[in-house]
């Protein structure tokens, strides 16, 4: 596989920083230095992994941008200009005020207020800029993890009623008749001014802002759950419904004093976005749209032109939001934040430092491997869920947990997510059961996927009150593992615990993490000996026979036997000083002995 780095450079990480950063650079259309300055200083800290400073700044500098724009309406008219700036700015600071307690949790909503700030910041840049800003509002509703109406929408919504009241009520040219309201738009208006058949364009225009909007009820699920819908699908299918709604508003723009059946329009249109999940219908339907509405209208070139550069800006966005959706783009930018998702040689290594070291677990490793085959599509076989590893300390199950789990990357498909106990439980309880979610989320869009949580007892606490700090990390986890959207999503938990006893109940029951219960114990004597000869094996050390027959009754697990064979690797190796034989006092006082 292509690896994306080069040089210690994180080329996917490059590339995305310089498309999150790219409106900020055409803001050189307003100020140069500003344009510059902000785009690398937004390039630079996104590259960094400073995502919320980086969406801080971008804020920072559409204000200024805002500033810089209305100046001049200021110095002529304070009272009007402080007006223009307050509608430019009002409504970002208020949303973005709202998206910031959500940046810190997940990768999503750092991209996404970047890029919904960018699609704003367009607005100023000289067309074809509004027409990229509307692919940046795509692409920022895309990889938004709120809702569907994304609410960078809204400014661009603004201006379409603006336009569209004054169309349809004062029988003016566009952008005349209500001169002092669209004045406050003025800005946005940047669409309109650089094309001289006004009226055309609105209806091209207008049609886009739809597409756009709709997009974002349609796209995010086809691209981050239905993960088999082509890019090519839903950019298509996109289009196909910014074709249809557009042809379905058409009489509306076209003649504004011809009666309509709004509700039998309506109905029909209803009955067309039904058939868009389909991809090679919504082509039809695209074409056949885009055929109507070229024909219905008097031809001009502007108003294709117009469809055609609005069209772009849209597809633009959906294939900018693919891309930062895709899990490759996703990891080089997203892994140690609030997951760790390893790549493909950090799996081999995870592989071979932990399922092949370990000794006489054959039987258990061949139960596993049988268990990957329940996630073949077999009608009538539901995934397995959970997979609970307990037992004493140093018995191998982290080892054998999270060995499993690579094993499954490599040879299945898997998609890993290693969650850090550490990291789920920064800040409150409420905040730790969202992130656990938002994993889950995560993993249900990249299925089939695993989730290996090493010490689970960490965030799966028996319910004792619901005072409890993981009362809420417990409810996620009985939520979530069940499957909230369907049982047969191939979703597999794997956690590792001393103590089975202090897990809630419910955890441990068939269809969570009982689904396969393996309980990993002390191994026997002969095994012992076993464990400590494979260990030196690896190792590359000799152990008298002696010291082997002493450690093989002293020493009690795996890990003691490591870390015994270890000693000794230390003091052949590097000839450190005393008897082999304190190795074996190592393994029960620490480091002293060494
Ligand atoms: N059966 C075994 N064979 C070889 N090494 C083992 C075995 N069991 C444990 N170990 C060693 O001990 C280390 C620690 O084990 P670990 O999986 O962390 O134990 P646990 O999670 O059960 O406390 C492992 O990384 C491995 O090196
Ligand atoms: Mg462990």
């Amino acid at each position: 596989m292509a690896n994306s780095n080069f040089k210690g450079l994180d080329l996917k990480r490059a590339a995305t920083g310089i498309m999150v950063g790219l409106p900020f650079l055409l803001l050189s259309a307003v100020n140069v230095p500003l344009g510059i300055v902000s785009f690398i200083t937004v390039f630079a800290l996104f590259y960094l992994k400073r995502f919320l400073y980086a969406s801080l700044l971008s804020l920072v500098f559409y204000i200024v941008a805002v500033m810089a724009f209305f100046g001049s309406a200021y110095s002529a008219n304070p009272v009007m200009g402080l007006a223009y700036m307050a509608i430019a700015m009002l409504l970002p600071l208020l949303v973005y005020g709202l998206d910031f307690k959500i940046a810190v949790d997940t990768y999503s909503q750092f991209i996404s207020p970047i890029l919904g700030i960018g699609s704003l910041a367009l607005m100023f840049v000289p067309f074809p800029g509004p027409a990229l800003g509307l692919g940046y509002a795509v692409a920022s509703s895309i990889t938004s993890k709120r809702e569907v109406f994304s609410i960078y929408y809204l400014p661009p919504l603004g201006f379409i009623i603006v336009y569209l009241t004054s169309a349809l009520f004062t029988g003016t040219p566009i952008g005349m008749g209500l001169r002092h309201v669209v004045l406050s738009m003025q800005n946005l208006l940047l669409y309109a001014g650089a094309l001289p058949s006004r009226p055309l364009y609105a209806v091209a225009l207008i049609g886009s802002f739809i597409l756009a909007m709709l997009s974002s009820f349609v796209v995010p699920k086809s691209l981050l759950v239905k993960r088999e819908m082509r890019v090519r699908d839903a950019a298509v299918t996109t289009a196909g419904i910014g074709a249809v709604s557009t042809m379905a508003l058409k009489p509306f723009f076209i003649n504004p004093h011809t009666k309509i059946d709004v509700r039998r329009h309506m109905t029909t249109v209803r009955k067309f976005m039904g058939y868009l999940t389909h991809s090679r219908i919504s082509i039809a339907m695209a074409v056949s749209a885009l055929a109507g509405l070229v024909l219905s209208l008097p031809l001009g070139a502007w108003s294709l032109l117009a469809l055609a550069v609005s069209s772009i800006g849209v597809l633009v966005g959906v294939y900018a939001a693919a891309y930062v959706s895709d899990l490759d783009t996703l990891k080089s930018l997203f892994s140690g934040i609030l997951v760790d998702v390893p790549n493909e040689q950090e799996l081999e290594q995870l592989f071979k430092e932990n399922w092949l070291v370990l000794i006489g677990m054959d039987e258990l490793k061949d139960r596993l491997v049988k268990t990957s085959m329940s996630f073949e599509d077999v009608p009538g076989v539901r995934p397995i869920h959970g997979i609970l590893l307990y037992g004493p300390a140093g018995t191998g199950k982290t080892a054998l947990g999270i060995g499993y789990a690579a094993w499954l990357a490599m040879n299945r498909g898997f998609n890993l997510f290693v969650v850090r106990a550490g990291r789920i439980l920064r800040g409150g309880p409420y905040d730790a059961a969202h992130r656990l979610d938002l994993i889950f989320q995560l993993a249900e869009a990249y299925q089939p996927a695993v989730i290996y949580i090493d010490e689970i007892d960490a965030l799966g606490r028996v319910r004792e009150s619901p005072d409890a700090p993981t009362y809420l990390t417990t409810s996620v986890l009985l939520q979530d593992i069940d499957g909230i959207v369907s049982r047969y999503a191939k979703v597999l938990v794997i956690g590792t615990t001393n103590s089975k006893d202090v897990l809630d109940p419910a955890l441990v029951r068939p269809g969570r993490l009982g689904d396969m219960l393996i309980y990993a114990d002390r191994p026997p004597k002969e095994l012992v000996r076993k464990i400590i000869l494979g260990i030196a094996e690896q190792k590359k050390v000799t152990i008298p026979n002696d010291l082997l027959d002493k450690a093989s009754e002293v020493l009690e697990t795996g890990a003691d036997a490591e870390s015994f064979v270890n000693c000794v690797a230390l003091k052949e190796k590097l000839g450190l000083e005393g008897e082999l034989s304190e190795c074996l006092k190592a393994v029960s006082t620490g480091l002293p002995a060494y």
